[in-house]
C-alpha cells in the first residue's frame, strides 16, 4: 500500500518570493510529499492573505511560532513531517531551533545562519535530538555531482593538486537594490545577510561544491573581498585562495558584478592522472580530461560501469531515479532529488531507524556549520589585507 504522503510546511514564501517556488514544486514532484501549511510573510495579515491566495489549499499561519506550536501539537500525520525555511538569512536560526525543539526535521536554506555562535548552536541542538537537518545547497542534487564526487573521492583522476570552484553572476552589478528588488535588497544589508553579501549567498555554494564532489576540507585561507558598486556595505566580489586538507590548493571564487554569468557555478578538478570539469548551467555531463587519451563526455542515464576508466559504480547512485537521457534534467530535478533524499530520511526517524547523515545526499547542519565558519574566516583575512588565516 502507498504511504502516505509527507506534510510540508513553508516558512517564508510569500510577496513574489524567489526560492519557495523551486522548493514547492520539487516538494509535489514525487507525490510522495506535499506542501500543508505556510507561514509566508512577517506581516500577519499579508500572510493570511498569501495562504488564502496559494495556488492549492494551504492552512495559513499569521506567523511560524504559531505555525511550529500548532502543527508540532497534533497528531502524526495530521501535522507537518518537517519544515522548510525560505527566508532571509537573518530569519533561519530562530525558526530553525524551534523546530528542532519541537521535534520538527527542519529543511533550511543556505547560508546556514548570520553567525557562527548561531551555527554552532545548531550543530548542538540537531546532535543532541537526533534530527534530520538539510541545508539547501542545491547543485548537490544534480545526478552529475553525485557521478562527480564518485569519480573524484575514488581515485579516477588521482590525487587532487588544484580546485577551481567558482560561482559567477551579474545581477548585482548596478543598484538593483535601489531598482524595487526584494532579493537583492535584503542581501546588500548586514543585519539580514550576514558579514558577507556575495560570500555567503554563493561563495558557500562554490565551497559546498568544492567540499561535496572532492571529500577535502579547506584548511588554511587568503581572502579578498571587494565591493564594485558604490554605497554598498558589503561584499559583491569575494576570492579565496585555499590550501586544503589533502595539501593540494584551492580556488573558491564568487562575483554578483559578472555581467553576463547568470548562474555560473562550476568546478574543475586537477589530479595527478585527469581533470574533472561540470557546470550547473549545462547539468547534464560531465567531462573527464586524461592525459594523451581523448575526452570522455559522461551523460545522465548513458553511464555504464566497467567502461575502462570508471569501474563499478555505487548501487545507490545507479539507483537514483532520472529520466531517459536527453530529456534535460535541472534545476527543479536537483531540488527534488534533496528533497526526495530528505523525504526518505525523515521516514526513518519517524519509523526509529535514523542515524545521523553522512552529507552524500545533501548538505547537513554540520556543512552549514562549515559554510559559516568559511564566511567568517575569509572576512577576517580581508579585514588583514588577504593574511593566511587557519579554519
Ligand atoms: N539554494 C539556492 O539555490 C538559493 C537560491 C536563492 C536563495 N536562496 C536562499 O533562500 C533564502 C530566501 O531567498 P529568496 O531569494 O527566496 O528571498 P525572498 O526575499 O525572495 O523571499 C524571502 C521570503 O521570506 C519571507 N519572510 C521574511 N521574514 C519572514 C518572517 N519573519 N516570517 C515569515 N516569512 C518571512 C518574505 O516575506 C519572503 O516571502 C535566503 O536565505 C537565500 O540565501 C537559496
Amino acid at each position: 500500500m502507498a504511504q502516505r504522503p509527507l506534510n510540508v510546511g513553508l516558512i517564508g514564501g510569500g510577496g513574489g518570493a524567489f526560492i519557495v517556488q523551486p522548493h514547492q514544486k520539487a516538494i509535489h514532484f514525487d507525490g510522495t510529499r506535499r506542501v500543508t501549511c505556510a507561514a509566508l510573510h512577517p506581516d500577519p495579515a499579508i500572510a493570511m492573505q498569501e495562504a488564502e491566495n496559494w495556488a492549492y489549499p494551504i492552512q495559513g499561519y499569521t506567523n511560524y511560532n504559531d505555525l511550529i506550536a500548532q502543527e508540532s501539537a497534533k497528531p502524526r500525520g495530521e501535522g507537518i513531517d518537517y519544515a522548510l525555511i525560505v527566508t532571509p538569512n537573518h530569519v533561519h536560526f530562530d525558526p530553525a531551533m524551534k523546530c528542532i525543539q519541537a521535534g520538527i526535521p527542519v529543511f533550511c536554506e543556505k547560508p546556514l545562519t548570520v553567525t557562527l555562535d548561531e551555527a554552532a548552536q545548531l550543530v548542538e541542538a540537531v546532535k543532541a535530538k537526533r534530527i534530520p537537518f538539510g541545508v539547501s545547497h542545491t547543485y548537490l542534487g544534480h545526478w552529475t555531482s553525485r557521478l562527480a564526487r564518485h569519480i573524484v573521492r575514488s581515485g579516477l583522476i588521482g590525487d587532487v593538486r588544484w580546485v577551481d570552484s567558482y560561482y559567477l553572476q551579474g545581477w548585482l552589478a548596478g543598484r538593483t537594490e535601489d531598482q524595487g528588488s526584494m532579493q537583492a535588497e535584503w542581501r546588500v544589508d548586514p543585519k539580514r545577510a550576514g558579514k558577507s553579501c556575495c560570500g555567503g549567498d554563493i561563495g558557500t555554494h562554490a565551497l559546498m561544491q568544492l567540499r561535496f564532489v572532492t571529500g577535502l576540507d579547506v584548511v588554511k585561507l587568503s581572502a579578498q573581498l571587494e565591493t564594485f558598486v558604490a554605497g554598498r556595505q558589503l561584499d559583491d566580489h569575494f576570492t579565496v585562495y585555499c590550501q586544503l586538507s589533502n595539501g593540494g590548493r584551492a580556488l573558491v571564487r564568487a562575483s554578483q558584478i559578472a555581467i553576463g554569468h547568470k548562474n555560473d557555478l562550476g568546478i574543475e578538478v586537477n589530479g595527478t592522472k585527469g581533470t574533472l570539469r561540470w557546470v550547473q548551467e549545462e547539468p547534464e555531463s560531465l567531462t573527464i580530461h586524461l592525459k594523451g587519451q581523448p575526452d570522455r563526455v559522461y551523460w545522465r542515464g548513458e553511464v555504464q560501469p566497467n567502461d575502462g576508466f570508471l569501474g563499478d559504480l555505487p548501487a545507490d547512485l545507479m539507483a537514483e531515479p532520472t529520466i531517459p537521457s536527453g530529456h534535460p534534467e535541472a534545476f527543479h530535478d536537483a531540488f527534488a532529488r534533496l528533497h526526495r533524499c530528505f523525504e526518505a530520511d525523515v521516514r526513518a526517524y519517524q519509523a526509529g531507524t535514523y542515524t545521523e547523515a553522512d552529507g552524500s545526499k545533501y548538505a547537513t547542519v554540520a556543512d552549514g556549520h562549515m559554510g559559516i565558519l568559511f564566511v567568517e574566516k575569509s572576512v577576517e583575512s580581508a579585514s588583514k589585507a588577504g593574511a593566511w588565516v587557519d579554519m
